[in-house]
C-alpha cells in the first residue's frame, strides 16, 4: 500500500488531473462513492460536518450520496466563503437538491442531538497551522458528542497533521477514519492512535500501477509480502537455498548466535554454518541442524587463514548478535568483511547488526568494504551512535534521516522500532506489524537470522528486510492473541507455519 503525506496528497491529485485527465470533480466524487461504502445500511441521521477546502468539498459530495439513497442528512457548514472550486460545487448541489444546510455554531448542539452519525470534513491534507476560534470550538463538540455518536472523518481526522501525525492544537477523535488512495506517514505516530479508531484506506479511481511511479514509499501489507514471494523449484537442493555463515555469540552470550542460527534454519536457509568460540557446545542441542565453525579465541590468527575458505563459500553473512567489541571480535569482522565474491563469482551479501554495528560506528573507514552489498539493522540508539543524531532528532525525521543514511552509504537500513523502516535510500518500506509485548531481549537476533535466511534464498535486499519484519510482527501479533508476552523462542516455533499462511 503507498504511503503519503500531505505533499504526496498533492502529487498524486495533479497526476491524475494533468496527465490522467481525471477532472478533479470526478476525483471527489469517487472518493465520495467508495467512502459511502463503509457507512452501514441500517445507519440514518447524519450530520455532515464540512470546512471550505478540498476536505469539506469531499464532505458535501457525501452528503448528496447519503441524500440520494434515502438517507436522513443534514449539513452544518463552518464557512461558505473561499471555498475551493470543488467544494463549491458541491455545496451548490447540495442547496439545490434542498438538504437542510445550517451555518450558526449555537445550532450545533442540537444537530448533534438529533443525529447518530457524525461525518467529519473540516480539515484533511490542507491543514497548514494550529486550529483556534471556531474551528477549535466545533472539534471540541464533536469529541464531546462522539460519547454516544460514531464519529467518521475524511482522509485524516480533522487536526492531525498528515506527515507527523502531530496534533495541531486539537484534534477530531475518530471512530472509523477513511482515508484516500495512501496510507498516511502521520498514522504511524503512536501517539494519535486514539483519535484514528479504525483506519480504512480507499480508492478514487486511481489503479496503483498507474501513481506508482510518484511514489516509492510503502505501508507494507499482507497481498504485498505474498507479492514478493519467489516459488520453490521442485527440483531445488539445498546448495539453492543459501550458505549462510553466521558470526553470532561469544562466551556469555551464546544464546544470541543459537538464536539467529536457528531462526535462520527454521525460515528455510539451506545450510547455515556458525562461527562460534570452540567451547559453544550448545549449539549443535539448540540447532542440530546448524554446523559449527569453533574458533579458538586464544589464537585468532590460526582461525581467520581457515576462516576465509568458509567466507569463499558463503552467499550471505550474518554479523554482530553477541560478538561483543573485543580484539578478536573485531579481526573476525574485518575478514568477513573484507572478501566480496565467493567462489562461484557472486557478491557476499552481508546482514549487520548489534555489535558488528558498534564496531562500524567506531571503525567508519569500513563503510567502503561494505557498500552495495549489505543490510544494517539498528535499532534507535544504535542508528543514533551511527549517524551522530541524537534519538530525539530521529524520531522527528526517521523518513529523511533514514534515507540520506541509506543512500550515502549505499546500504539497506532497517531501523527497527514500532513500525520498523527499512530503506535503500529511494524505496522505504514501513512496517504494519508487531507489538509491545515482543520487546524483550533475543528478539533482534531472531530477526537477523530471519533476514539472512531470506538473502541466502535469494530474495533481494529489500525485499529479505522487509519480508522479515514483516514476519517478525506478524508472528508475535497472531501470539498475543493467546498469551502476554512473545519472546524469541516463540517466534523461532512459529516462522515455517506463518510464512506458509501468508505466502499460499
Ligand atoms: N485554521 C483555519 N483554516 C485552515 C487551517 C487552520 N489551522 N489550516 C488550513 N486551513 C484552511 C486552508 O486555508 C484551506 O481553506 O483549510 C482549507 C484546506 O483544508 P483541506 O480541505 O484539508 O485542504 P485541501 O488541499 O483543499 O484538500 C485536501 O481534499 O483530496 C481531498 O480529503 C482529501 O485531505 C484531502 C483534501
Amino acid at each position: 500500500m503507498l504511503l503519503g503525506g500531505n505533499k504526496t496528497t498533492r502529487k498524486i491529485d495533479n497526476f491524475a488531473i494533468n496527465n490522467l485527465k481525471i477532472p478533479s470533480i470526478v476525483l471527489m466524487e469517487n472518493a465520495a462513492i467508495s467512502f459511502v461504502k463503509h457507512i452501514d445500511e441500517n445507519e440514518d441521521n447524519f450530520l455532515i460536518i464540512c470546512g471550505k477546502g478540498n476536505n469539506g468539498g469531499d464532505g458535501y459530495a457525501i452528503a448528496r450520496q447519503l441524500f440520494s439513497k434515502g438517507k436522513n442528512v443534514k449539513i452544518f457548514c463552518i464557512s461558505n466563503e473561499n471555498m475551493s472550486n470543488d467544494c463549491m460545487i458541491n455545496y451548490e448541489i447540495c442547496k439545490n437538491m434542498g438538504i437542510e444546510i445550517f451555518y450558526k455554531i449555537e445550532e450545533l448542539d442540537k444537530l448533534f442531538f438529533e443525529c447518530n452519525v457524525v461525518i467529519e470534513g473540516i480539515f484533511g491534507t490542507g491543514l497548514n497551522s494550529e486550529i483556534k476560534g471556531i474551528y477549535q470550538e466545533i472539534i471540541q463538540k464533536i469529541n464531546t458528542a462522539s460519547n454516544n455518536k460514531k464519529v467518521y472523518s475524511i482522509d485524516i481526522p480533522s487536526g492531525i497533521n498528515g506527515d507527523t501525525g502531530e496534533i495541531m492544537g486539537i484534534s477530531v477523535k475518530a471512530d472509523i477514519t477513511i482515508s484516500f488512495v495512501t496510507y498516511k506517514k502521520g498514522f504511524l505516530n503512536s501517539k494519535i492512535k486514539d483519535f484514528l479508531g479504525k483506519i480504512i484506506i480507499e480508492n478514487i479511481g486511481l489503479n496503483e500501477t498507474s501513481i506508482n511511479h510518484l511514489l516509492k514509499e510503502y505501508y507494507l501489507t499482507p497481498d504485498m509480502i505474498k507479492s514478493f514471494r519467489i516459488k520453490r523449484n521442485e527440483d531445488s537442493h539445498k546448495g539453492d537455498f543459501g550458505k549462510v555463515l553466521i558470526f553470532a555469540g561469544s562466551s556469555g552470550f551464546y544464546g544470541a548466535g543459537n538464536i539467529v542460527a536457528k531462526s535462520c534454519v527454521r525460515t528455510g536457509a539451506g545450510l547455515t554454518t556458525v562461527i562460534t568460540d570452540k567451547n559453544n557446545f550448545s549449539l549443535n542441542v539448540f540447532v542440530p541442524e546448524a554446523m559449527s565453525f569453533p574458533i579458538n579465541f586464544d589464537n585468532i590468527n590460526e582461525n581467520l587463514e581457515k576462516l576465509e575458505n568458509e567466507i569463499l563459500n558463503s552467499d550471505v553473512i550474518a554479523i554482530g548478535p553477541g560478538i561483543g567489541k573485543s580484539e578478536q571480535a573485531f579481526l573476525i569482522f574485518e575478514k568477513l568483511i573484507s572478501i566480496k565474491k565467493n567462489n562461484k563469482g557472486n557478491t557476499i551479501k552481508l546482514i549487520l547488526d548489534a555489535d558488528a554495528l558498534n564496531l562500524l560506528s567506531e571503525n567508519r573507514k569500513l563503510f567502503e568494504k561494505i557498500r552495495n552489498r549489505s543490510i544494517l539493522t539498528p535499532h534507535l540508539v544504535e542508528f543514533s551512535r551511527l549517524t551522530g543524531f541524537s534519538t530525539d532528532e530521529i524520531n522527528k525525521n526517521r523518513f529523511e534521516i533514514t534515507k540520506n543514511f541509506a543512500k550515502k552509504y549505499e546500504i539497506i537500513l532497517l531501523l527497527k522500532g514500532k513500525n520498523t523502516i527499512i530503506t535503500n535510500g529511494e524505496e522505504l518500506f514501513a512496517n504494519s506489524t508487531g507489538n509491545s509485548h515482543m520487546a524483550n531481549g533475543g528478539m533482534g537476533d531472531c530477526l537477523t537470522g530471519i533476514i539472512c535466511s531470506l538473502v541466502g534464498q535469494k530474495y533481494d535486499l529489500m525485499k529479505s528486510a522487509g519480508i522479515g519484519a514483516y514476519l517478525h510482527g506478524k508472528i508475535a501479533d497472531e501470539l498475543v492473541k493467546k498469551q502476554y508476552i512473545v519472546n524469541a523462542s516463540h517466534i523461532i516455533e512459529n516462522i515455517s507455519e506463518c510464512i506458509l499462511n501468508i505466502f499460499q
